[in-house]
């Protein structure tokens, strides 16, 4: 499928962006289609004001399918944010190496490493939900407004509050399987075109 170029997708809209257009850290990864809106900061800094915690010295990836659509504020706090909690004191100690006359190359010491964040494809995110390092969400789930996210989430799940739990599921089991079955995010944009009706309407039968 041809990723769309331009960064906005709406004319007239400066607050909603393709996110994919804007991202130039290696370790993210967001897929076409997938949009941002910001009508607080820039949208184009979301790799400043939304990935924190995210530094190159961790290796830790965010990765982001197609057709998300994340809403104002939402953040994905990556590892660095994780004082080490198996040691004596949370004072992270490596980072201040030059202080404590420590090996500049432990610095990740000071941190727990829980993994990436690994969100599928036409995930919704609500206004200001938090999504931590080593969390997994599921295709088509649904994160409610200010969630904070600790565990994974199944596709089509619907997950709010802190910490975020299940609120329900979007579809039935045998719905579900279908979805994640056909996956029409990966279709050719012509196809995907030709089936908006069906899959505005839950016409499950005209996807398949
Ligand atoms: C999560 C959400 C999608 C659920 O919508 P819904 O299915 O219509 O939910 P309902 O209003 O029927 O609420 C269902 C239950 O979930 C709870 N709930 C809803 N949203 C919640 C949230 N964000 N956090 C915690 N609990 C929430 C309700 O209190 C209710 O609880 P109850 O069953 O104990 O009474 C919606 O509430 C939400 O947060 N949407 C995000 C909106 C947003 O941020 N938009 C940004 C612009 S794109």
């Amino acid at each position: 499928m041809a990723a769309p170029e331009k960064l906005y997708p709406r004319t007239g809209d400066n607050q909603t962006i393709y996110l994919k257009n804007v991202i130039s850290n290696p370790n993210i990864e967001i897929g076409d289609y997938t949009m941002y809106n910001d009508f607080v900061n820039a949208p184009a800094a979301f790799e400043k004001n939304n990935v924190l915690y995210h530094y190159p010295i961790n290796g830790d990836h965010l990765n982001i399918g197609k057709f998300c659509s994340i809403a104002c504020g939402a953040k994905f706090l990556f590892n660095s944010a994780n004082h080490k909690m198996d040691s004596l004191s949370t004072y992270p100690f490596p980072l201040f190496f030059e202080e404590w006359g420590l090996d500049r190359k432990d610095v990740a010491d000071s941190w727990d490493n829980k993994g990436d964040i690994t969100v599928g494809n036409d995930v919704w995110i609500g206004y200001e939900a938090v999504i931590l390092a080593g969390v997994t969400v599921g295709d088509g789930a649904i994160i409610g407004a200010r969630a904070v996210v600790t565990k994974d989430v199944p596709p089509y799940a619907i997950v709010g509050g802190v910490p975020a739990k299940l609120i329900k599921k979007r579809f039935s089991e045998e719905t579900i399987a279908s979805l994640l079955e056909i996956q029409w995010w990966n279709w050719s944009k012509e196809k995907i075109a030709e089936n908006i009706a069906a899959i505005k309407s839950g016409s499950l039968e005209h996807l398949k």
